[in-house]
C-alpha cells in the first residue's frame, strides 16, 4: 500500500485503509524510523482500564531520530533557527551536527548532576535554544521532562514539581518576553521551598538578573558544560527506550482544581507527531516551519522541537512575543528567514488584526506557501484575514484540533490537498477515527448532526495515563463513554462529513488557546481572605476567544473594591500564573443555586455573555432574586 498522500483521493484511500488495517497502517508509518530493536507487535488496547500499547517490545531512543539519523547525510543542514526577543540581538543557528553535539554535551552534564533514566527533571526556562536542548537531553538519557510554561507562578511550579516528584530543576537566570524580564530563578527559588525531591538546579545564564545560588544545590549551567569539555566531550549513547517508556509529563488543566500530568511515551508519541507534521504541512526538503508557540505548551513540544527534527526540517524558534517591539515582529521574522510554513494561534491572530495594515507595510510575506492555526476555533473573519493579508491567497491554511493529551494533530486539512472551509477543521487525519455521540452516549451516525467529540480507536500519541493516578485518566477520559476516549469538545459534522469544533462543554475555558480550568481560577480567588465564595465562567473575548469572568461574594467588612479587584488578581496571578487573571470581575451577594446547593453556571454563563433574554429555565432556583441582582450589577460592570 502505498502511504503517500499527493492528492485528496490519496488520502480518501489512505483514510479508508487505516481503519480498515490500523496495525499494518501504522507499522508501515513506524517503519519510517530508526529503532535500536524493532517492535513485536504493534498494537494492543482497550479504553476501559484504559491500557494502550503501541509497538510493544519495540526499542529507540526519539533523539537518536531527531538528531543522530541525520547526520550521515544533513549534517551542516540547519536543525534550528533562533531569533531573539530583542531584534536588534544576534540570531543563533545550529545544523544538525552542532545541535547533536550540544545534546550530548548537556545530556552528559545531566549525567554529572546524577541524572538518570527514570528520573523526572522539571524545566522552567524561557525560549531560548538551551531549552530545545534541555528537552532533549532528558530523552537522551531517558529522564522523563516536565516542562513548565514560564508565565506560570512559584506556587504552580510547586505543585509540578511535588506531583511528579522532580530530583533536578533546569531554570535559568531570567526569561526576556516583550518589554518583561521574568525572574525565573527567584521563582523557583520561592517554588522549591515546598518541594524537598528537588535536589539539584542547572541554572543557564540568560538576562543577568542578580540570583540566589544555594551551595551545594545550585549550579550554572555553563560551569556545567565546561567541567563536559575538561572530560573531553566524551559521547553520551542513546539510552534505549521501551516504546511504552514515558517520554514526559505535560500539565494540562481540566474541570476539577488540580492540574493533571498528561504522560505521553517514547514510540507512541515519535510516530505521531512525526507523521503529523510531515503530513498536515506536507513538509518539503529545506522548508523553514515557524511555530510561534512557547514550548512549554504541547504545540511547542511536538511541532517545535520532535516533530520537525525527526523529520529532519528546519525549526524556527522565537523567544519573544507578537507585538514587541511592534506588531510587525512576526512579519519581519518571516521575511528575515524566509520562512515557509507559519503555524500560529487564532487570539495571536486577532491581536495582529487589531493594529490594521500599517505594521504589514514593507513586509513581502513572499516566502509563505502553508499556513496554520492552532488553540481555538477560528472565527470566520480572523480566517480571512490570515489567508489574505497573510498568505495573499495562496497558501492553505491548515486549521489544526487537537489536545495536550493527543501528542499532535487529530483533525486538520492537509496542507494543499483537503478542500478547506473557514472555521472547519475538516478532515481526521489518517489512523484517527472521530465520532459524535449524544449525552446519552450514542453515537451519531450519518452527516448534519451535532455531538460531543470523542474518538473511538487508540492513536500511537493518546494519553496513556496522568501521572501518579491512573483512575483520574480513566474517570476524565474514558468514563463519560463507554469504549471511547472523550475529548471534552463539542462538535458539528456538517453535510460534507466536515467536522468544526465548537468549544469545550465542561468547566474548562479557553483563553488565548490556553486551557484554564474554572475551578482552579475559583481555588486562587478563593485564597484572598475577603473572599467568601466565587464563580468563574468563560465569556466571549474579541482577541483572546475566551475571557475569565470572576463572580465574587465578599465577607462583611467593607470594602474599597477597586482594591479588592486589584488584590484577588494578585492573588490568582499569585497562586496560578498571570494568565489565569480574571478579566471582569463582578462582586454579588450571593450566587445562582439549585436547592440542592449547586451553583447555576448557565446562568452565569448567560449573564456573562450578555445573553440575560435567554436565562432558560430558572424554576429551580433557591432564591430567584439572586439573578435580578447579579444581571443589573452585570450591566453596571
Ligand atoms: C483544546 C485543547 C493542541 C494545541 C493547543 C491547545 C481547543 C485546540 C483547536 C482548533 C477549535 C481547538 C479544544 C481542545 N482547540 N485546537 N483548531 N479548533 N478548538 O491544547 O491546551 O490541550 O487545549 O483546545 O477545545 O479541547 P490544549
Amino acid at each position: 500500500m502505498d502511504l503517500r498522500i499527493n492528492s485528496f483521493d490519496d488520502y480518501k484511500r489512505v483514510y479508508d485503509y487505516s481503519v480498515a488495517e490500523p496495525e499494518n497502517f501504522w507499522g508501515s508509518v513506524a517503519d519510517t524510523f530508526y529503532w535500536q530493536k524493532k517492535w513485536d507487535k504493534v498494537l494492543d488496547w482497550n479504553f476501559t482500564e484504559p491500557n494502550v500499547k503501541w509497538f510493544i517490545g519495540g526499542k529507540l531512543n526519539i533523539t537518536e531520530n531527531c538528531l543522530d539519523r541525520h547526520l550521515e547525510k544533513n549534517a551542516d543542514k540547519t536543525a534550528m533557527i533562533w531569533e531573539p526577543n530583542d531584534p536588534e540581538e544576534h540570531y543563533r543557528s545550529f545544523s544538525y551536527k552542532e545541535l547533536h553535539f550540544k545534546v550530548v554535551q548537556f545530556a552528559n552534564a545531566l549525567k554529572n548532576n546524577g541524572a538518570k533514566k527514570g528520573d523526572r527533571i522539571c524545566i522552567y526556562m524561557p525560549m531560548v535554544p538551551e531549552l530545545a536542548i534541555a528537552v532533549l537531553a532528558c530523552a537522551r538519557i531517558g529522564a522523563i521532562h516536565s516542562v513548565v510554561f514560564g508565565g506560570f507562578s512559584a506556587q504552580s511550579i510547586a505543585d509540578r514539581i511535588n506531583d511528579a516528584q522532580c530530583n533536578l530543576v533546569i531554570t535559568a537566570d531570567g526569561g526576556f518576553r516583550g518589554s518583561k524580564d521574568i525572574p525565573l530563578k527567584n521563582i523557583i527559588d520561592d517554588a522549591i521551598v515546598q518541594c524537598r525531591s528537588v535536589n539539584r538546579i542547572i541554572v543557564l545564564t540568560r538576562t543577568r538578573t542578580p540570583v540566589s545560588m544555594i551551595k551545594g544545590r545550585d549550579v550554572w549551567w555553563e560551569d556545567e558544560i565546561k567541567k563536559v569539555e575538561t572530560q573531553g566531550n566524551p559521547d553520551c549513547p542513546a539510552e534505549p527506550m521501551d516504546s511504552e517508556d514515558p517520554l514526559f509529563i505535560l500539565y494540562t488543566s481540566g474541570s476539577t482544581g488540580k492540574p493533571k500530568g498528561v504522560v505521553h511515551t517514547c514510540g507512541g508519541y515519535m510516530v505521531y507527531t512525526g507523521y503529523t507534521f510531515k503530513t498536515v504541512f506536507q513538509y518539503q526538503p529545506g522548508e523553514v516551519h515557524f511555530c510561534t508557540a512557547d514550548i512549554g505548551w504541547i504545540t511547542g513540544h511536538s511541532y517545535i522541537v520532535y516533530g520537525p527534527l525527526s523529520q529532519g526540517a528546519t525549526t524556527l524558534m522565537f523567544e519573544g512575543v507578537p507585538t514587541w517591539p511592534d506588531a510587525g515582529r512576526f512579519w519581519d521574522i518571516v521575511d528575515k528567514y524566509k520562512v515557509n510554513i507559519l503555524y500560529t494561534a487564532p487570539t495571536a491572530i486577532r491581536s495582529l488584526m487589531s493594529f490594521g495594515e500599517e505594521p504589514l507595510q514593507g513586509k513581502h510575506l513572499s516566502s509563505l506557501t502553508k499556513l496554520g492555526s492552532v488553540g481555538e476555533p477560528i472565527n470566520e473573519e480572523a480566517w480571512h484575514w490570515y489567508n489574505e493579508k497573510i498568505g495573499k491567497g495562496k497558501c492553505p491554511i491548515v486549521d489544526t484540533w487537537w489536545q495536550t493529551e493527543n501528542s499532535g494533530i487529530l483533525i486538520s486539512p492537509i496542507a494543499g490537498i483537503t478542500p478547506t472551509k473557514p472555521g472547519y477543521a475538516t478532515l481526521p487525519l489518517p489512523g484517527v477515527q472521530p465520532c459524535l455521540v449524544d449525552e446519552a452516549g450514542a453515537e451519531l451516525i450519518g452527516n448534519g448532526v451535532s455531538g460531543n467529540l470523542c474518538i473511538k480507536f487508540p492513536w500511537p500519541g493518546i494519553i496513556r495515563t496522568t501521572y501518579g493516578d491512573h483512575e483520574r485518566c480513566r474517570l476524565t477520559y474514558f468514563s463519560t463513554y463507554k469504549n471511547m476516549y472523550f475529548t471534552g469538545d463539542g462538535c458539528l459534522r456538517d453535510e460534507d462529513g466536515y467536522y468544526r469544533i465548537t468549544g469545550r462543554v465542561d468547566d474548562v475555558i479557553n483563553v488565548s488557546g490556553h486551557r484554564i480550568g474554572t475551578a482552579e481560577v475559583e481555588n486562587a480567588i478563593n485564597m484572598h481572605a475577603d473572599v467568601v465564595e466565587s464563580a468563574v465562567v468563560g465569556y466571549p473575548h474579541d482577541i483572546k476567544g475566551q475571557g475569565i469572568y470572576a463572580y465574587v461574594i465578599l465577607g462583611t467588612s467593607t470594602h474599597d473594591h477597586d482594591l479588592t479587584r486589584r488584590d484577588i488578581l494578585q492573588t490568582v496571578a499569585r497562586i496560578i500564573g498571570a494568565i489565569a487573571k480574571p478579566d471582569k470581575i463582578q462582586f454579588v451577594s450571593g450566587l445562582p443555586k439549585t436547592r440542592s446547593g449547586k451553583i447555576m453556571r448557565r446562568i452565569l454563563r448567560k449573564i456573562a455573555e450578555g445573553d440575560i433574554a435567554n436565562l432558560g429555565d430558572t424554576s429551580t432556583l433557591l432564591d430567584p432574586n439572586v439573578v435580578e441582582e447579579i444581571k443589573q450589577g452585570a450591566a453596571d460592570l
